[in-house]
């Protein structure tokens, strides 16, 4: 198959990019997203800033600019996020204890029943946990609410949109030997086991020179997935350039397809200068639109599933 999306679909994966609202009127930027890809991100548009501004005052429009270019061309859309300790808005930085879980709660209620029926997957909590040797999670306003705040998030989410999969979403769980991999891996365990509504877990993949890719990814993935989650590959981007970093998205992609629980990827832009990083060059498309070695290697492990 000639693109990404029509490659994954092969077998069964879909092949996603994540999309900044205001880089829907390039048309350069949008021939090469209607031509690849076949699932969208929200790049921040969906965040708990973007969507709540104001105390119970929603705005959905950049957001809806985003899901509605995605649904007319029959695509799917991964919602991204709703409970996170960044990018939350003023009001809500401020808050603390019973009023913060409540509020949390309702955001996360609204968002999720205003998009039910749109969403392939939800990132419900996302970076929840610490770096470093720890294991343990992140301190945080959420966190101080009390432990048992991500279960209450998940299952809100589930009242809210029952047929959304639902997912834990985090960075530097990609090496199964780190702590805050195998910290993650018991809370799904132990959601899991209690039956708190958990369907996916998000592998967000931004790899560099402190979080270089590492050949237990596929462990790391094919573990979790025996946990009986689906696994995603949700904000690939790899530094580097050339035919180094063309066989690491062709391990990393590969990875994915010898796990078949792990059902999609997605990567974090589309060109280079479309990256939230502000140097290096971590995408499959150059600034000018030109496919990259490792669009090409990509696209030749996805074909040859
Ligand atoms: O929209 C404002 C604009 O009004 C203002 O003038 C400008 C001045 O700084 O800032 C603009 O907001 C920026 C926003 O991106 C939109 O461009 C923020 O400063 C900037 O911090 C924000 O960065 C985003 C970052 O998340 C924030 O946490 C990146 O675009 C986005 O790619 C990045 O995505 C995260 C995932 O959500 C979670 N995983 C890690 C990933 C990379 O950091």
């Amino acid at each position: 198959e000639p693109t990404l999306g029509a490659a994954a679909a092969q077998s069964g994966r879909y092949f996603g990019a994540a999309v900044a609202g205001g880089r829907l009127s390039d048309g350069a930027y949008t021939t090469i997203l209607n031509r690849e890809f076949n699932v969208v991100t929200a790049e921040n548009e969906m965040k708990i800033d973007a969507t709540e501004p104001q105390q119970n005052n929603f705005t959905f429009g950049n957001a809806d600019r985003i899901v509605n270019h995605a649904l007319n061309r029959g695509w799917k859309v991964r919602g991204h996020t709703l409970a996170w300790h960044s990018q939350q808005p003023g009001w809500m930085q401020g808050m603390e204890g019973s009023s913060l879980r409540s509020a949390m709660l309702n955001h996360v209620t609204r968002v999720a029943t205003y998009y039910r029926g749109k969403i392939l997957a939800w990132d419900v909590v996302n970076e929840a946990f610490d770096d470093g040797n720890s294991g343990a999670r992140r301190n945080s306003n959420l966190q101080r609410t009390g432990n048992d705040w991500i279960e209450a998030a998940f299952r809100a989410a589930d009242s809210a949109d029952p047929n959304a999969k639902l997912c834990y979403n985090d960075y530097n769980t990609d090496n199964w030997t780190w702590a805050k991999t195998q910290a993650v891996y018991n809370m799904v365990r132990d959601f899991k086991s209690r039956g708190v509504p958990i369907d996916c877990v998000g592998f967000q993949s931004h790899f560099n020179a402190n979080s270089p890719y590492n050949s237990n990814y596929r462990t790391t993935l094919s573990s979790f997935a025996a946990l009986g989650v689906d696994v995603q590959i949700t904000e690939l981007d790899i530094e580097g350039s050339g035919s180094t970093q063309a066989n690491t998205y062709r391990n990393v992609v590969n990875d994915c397809l010898a796990v078949s629980r792990c059902n999609g990827i997605t990567v974090w832009g589309v060109r280079d200068c479309d990256s939230w990083r502000s140097s290096g060059t971590p995408l499959l498309f150059d600034c000018n639109g030109n496919k990259k070695a490792a669009y090409t290697s990509t696209l030749d492990a996805l074909n040859s599933a």
